[in-house]
């Protein structure tokens, strides 16, 4: 839990009532470039989180520090009612502020306090678990009947409309209804949702590469109008409900936009068969869907880089490992790794020696959380 440092609250929100409002970031276990197509995904929360003070003020602005970006970047006040997006971090609370209202809900003025755990661009999800904490806060704090499903459509919308990047739909969702040692197993046709537990007989690890990367680059972009074409090529609504004639006319489609296609299909696949194996606590048929969703990845989706790829291998190589694989957006971000009960310290310590001797990376241990 991330702890804003009392003297930072008195600084800048003086002895106000004062609300505190959290999210954690997110870790994809499997099911991954499959939620703007209707498909599945499965994730969990991380023990990292943002954490919002907010106090209200008596003027028609709000005013927000943060303690998490560059010095010189750490203020900043609009006018509420008035949000126009700056390309700053800043955006995301004008954008909880600016939706907020746009769904009828009356927001004040208001002072608040950010301070994040979560890095940015580790494929981690620190954005969306940045909206939901500040929409958390100026829940309470405005006193707002929303809960939290409608709250991470909202948070979506902050990214969505608001910022106007096209993330898909699982973020929010898990940063607002993730729990500890559950998996949140979500279709993303339908939104609904369940958490699954996670056996104790595993553990997940999760290492930061360093290399960030950033939904707002053209990759994901990319990506996402790729696997469009394919889908509009073969004729069919969502590649999750393809009958085995629309399957056969996949190769027809080119290669490339056939591998896009083939990637989400079997990806939902293990999805499913995932979910299956964790109920029934068979952790290593788990662990071989996390090895083939990230080949799957590599060389179908083509979102992972050599220096993710050799860590996944080494990850894959360890004494006590299950599998491994890229998580999130891909382009750089995180790799999620599953051993058996006992040996995920260890594992990831192992991982991120191995990046930082041989591929000169600035790796970061988060899972498990550094005592
Ligand atoms: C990013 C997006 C998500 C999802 C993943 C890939 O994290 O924000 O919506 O599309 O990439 O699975």
């Amino acid at each position: 839990m991330t702890d804003i440092p009392r003297h930072d609250i008195i600084r800048h929100l003086g002895h106000r009532r004062t609300i505190i409002g959290e999210a954690p970031g997110r870790v994809n276990l499997i099911g991954e470039h499959t939620d703007y197509s209707g498909g599945f995904v499965l994730p969990t929360v991380i023990p990292q989180t943002t954490a919002v003070a907010v106090a209200a003020n008596s003027e028609p602005a709000a005013r927000v520090w943060s303690a998490s970006v560059p010095h010189d970047e750490q203020q900043a006040r609009f006018v509420v009612g008035e949000e126009q997006r700056r390309g700053s971090w800043v955006d995301y609370v004008q954008g909880a502020s600016a939706v907020l209202r746009a769904a009828g809900h009356p927001v004040g003025g208001f002072d608040a306090v950010i301070r994040s755990e979560v890095p940015l661009g580790s494929g981690l999800s620190s954005s969306a678990s940045l909206s939901v904490s500040v929409l958390r806060a100026l829940r309470e704090l405005f006193q707002l009947r929303i809960d939290d499903v409608v709250l991470a459509g909202l948070a979506r919308r902050v990214e969505t409309d608001f910022i106007g990047v096209p993330i898909g739909v699982m973020d929010p969702i898990a940063c607002a209804l993730g729990a500890n040692h559950h998996a949140l197993f979500l279709d993303t046709r339908d939104l609904s949702w369940q958490l699954v537990r996670i056996p104790s007989t595993a553990e997940f690890a999760v290492v930061n590469s360093g290399i960030r990367h950033s939904i707002s680059s053209g990759h994901y972009r990319i990506r996402r109008q790729e696997l469009e074409a394919g889908i509009r090529a073969l004729g069919v609504h969502e590649p999750r409900e393809m009958t085995d004639v629309e399957m056969r006319r996949l190769e027809t489609l080119p290669a490339l936009l056939q591998k896009r296609v083939q990637h989400v299909i079997t990806e939902n696949a293990r999805v499913l068969e995932a979910v299956d194996a964790l109920r029934r606590r068979d952790m290593p048929r788990f662990g071989q869907l996390m090895n083939a969703s990230h080949k799957s990845l590599r060389d179908d989706y083509e979102v992972s880089i050599p220096e993710i790829d050799r860590m996944v291998e080494i990850a894959q190589a360890q004494r006590g490992v299950l599998g491994a694989r890229i998580t999130g957006g891909g382009f750089g971000g995180s790799i999620v790794i599953l051993t058996t009960a006992g040996n995920a310290a260890r594992v990831a310590a192992a991982v991120a020696k191995a990046s930082r001797d041989e591929l000169r990376l600035t790796p970061q241990v988060l899972v498990p959380a550094p005592a």
